[in-house]
């Protein structure tokens, strides 16, 4: 019998959209599965203003297709100059929803970012206070430390002093890809959460070399051993509120992914609700998918849930995209996304 699961659709509590020409190519894939994503600030130069955050929405929702009804949540980038002032206005005039913590150099774009996390406190102490959410890219920037423990070292370092010195805020730990991460959510009062991407749910470091280097499975923080993917596994398809979707989705142009140095994101929005109802679907957690998808991200932030109902089939297979097209594509600008030329099992029915 063909499967098929009923739920309300989602939302994506982690996209990048990029800006300019990039954005007719990659906001309809979200808005046609998800009815809101977090949309990341980390553009060149960052999203971090008022002003600057009603602007790029505007842009986005242009991008929306006729006929798709789909809210951009957007997001504040903090830098070493961020103010508290500021934050608290945009957030209550509804703007942003939250705020984006990049250590310094840790990844694509974040050369904005905070140097030192604690000269932010009065910050942090002000979003506690007004309930605004803390988005944090956990890993820390030190290029001594092995690229595969960056995440945990945060932890240990950064993420923990900084939920001892404020108990109280709202913080999403972003595209967790260890067991330690997972644990230590687990170990924390609900005000602390995490997204995990479907690509973290379904790839190990070794794909990202097998048989030659695989620069499409290639963003950070990176895959981790097989043990760790088991985890996030565990984790998102345990049903706890405190573990939601967010894809990650990161894009970018062929040419730069192919580079001698390439960039860091893998383009997830195509594929992403296949792949996560793939993962749900092996680990016969299907009726725990809902909570994941759509339910435990407006619970955490503090919105409604969405009313709308969708359905999705394992029924007949599907082949994602080989590639997508950008702009410049003559020019190595099409995008090429998570799972490319692949079969896929579920769809919208
Ligand atoms: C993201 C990007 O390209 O903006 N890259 C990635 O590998 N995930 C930035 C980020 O979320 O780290
Ligand atoms: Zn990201």
């Amino acid at each position: 019998m063909t499967q098929t699961l009923t739920f309300r659709r989602p939302d994506d509590w982690h996209v990048h959209f990029r800006d300019g020409t990039m954005l007719p190519s990659v906001v309809p894939w979200t808005a046609q599965q998800f009815a809101r994503a977090i949309v990341m600030p980390n553009l060149v130069p960052p999203v971090v203003d008022v002003v600057g955050a009603k602007a790029y929405r505007e842009r986005i929702l242009a991008a929306v297709p006729r006929g798709l009804r789909f809210e951009p949540l957007m997001t504040a980038y903090l830098t070493d100059h961020s103010s508290a002032d500021e934050l608290e206005r945009g957030y209550a005039e509804g703007v942003w929803v939250a705020a984006k913590l990049y250590p310094a150099k840790a990844t694509t774009n974040s050369q904005f970012g905070v140097t030192d996390i604690a000269k932010l406190d009065p910050v942090f102490e002000r979003m506690a206070k007004i309930g605004m959410k803390l988005l944090i890219h956990g890993e820390v920037a030190d290029l001594s430390v092995d690229i595969f423990d960056r995440e945990a070292e945060f932890i240990a370092a950064v993420l923990a002093p900084l939920v001892a010195r404020h108990p109280g805020l709202k913080i999403v730990f972003e595209h967790i890809t260890t067991s330690d991460a997972a644990d230590f959510v687990l170990s924390r009062p609900t005000n602390m959460a995490a997204t995990i991407t479907p690509h973290h749910l379904v790839i190990t470091r070794s794909d990202i070399f097998e048989h030659g280097i695989r620069p499409h499975l290639y963003c950070l923080p990176i895959a981790k051993r097989a043990r760790h993917r088991d985890a996030l596994r565990k984790a998102a398809t345990s049903g706890d509120a405190r573990f939601f979707l967010g894809t990650d989705s990161a894009p970018h142009p062929e040419r730069d992914k192919l580079a001698a140095c390439g960039c860091a994101g893998v383009f997830a929005a195509p594929t992403a609700l296949s792949v996560y109802l793939q993962v749900f679907a092996e680990e016969g957690a299907l009726d725990r998918f809902e909570r994941f998808a759509s339910l435990n991200g407006p619970a955490f932030y503090g919105l409604p849930v969405n009313g709308e109902i969708v359905t999705w089939t394992a029924g007949t297979e599907w082949r994602a995209p080989e590639t997508v097209p950008g702009r410049d594509e003559q020019t190595g600008g099409g995008l090429i996304p998570f799972r490319a030329g692949q079969l896929l099992t579920w769809s919208e029915a």
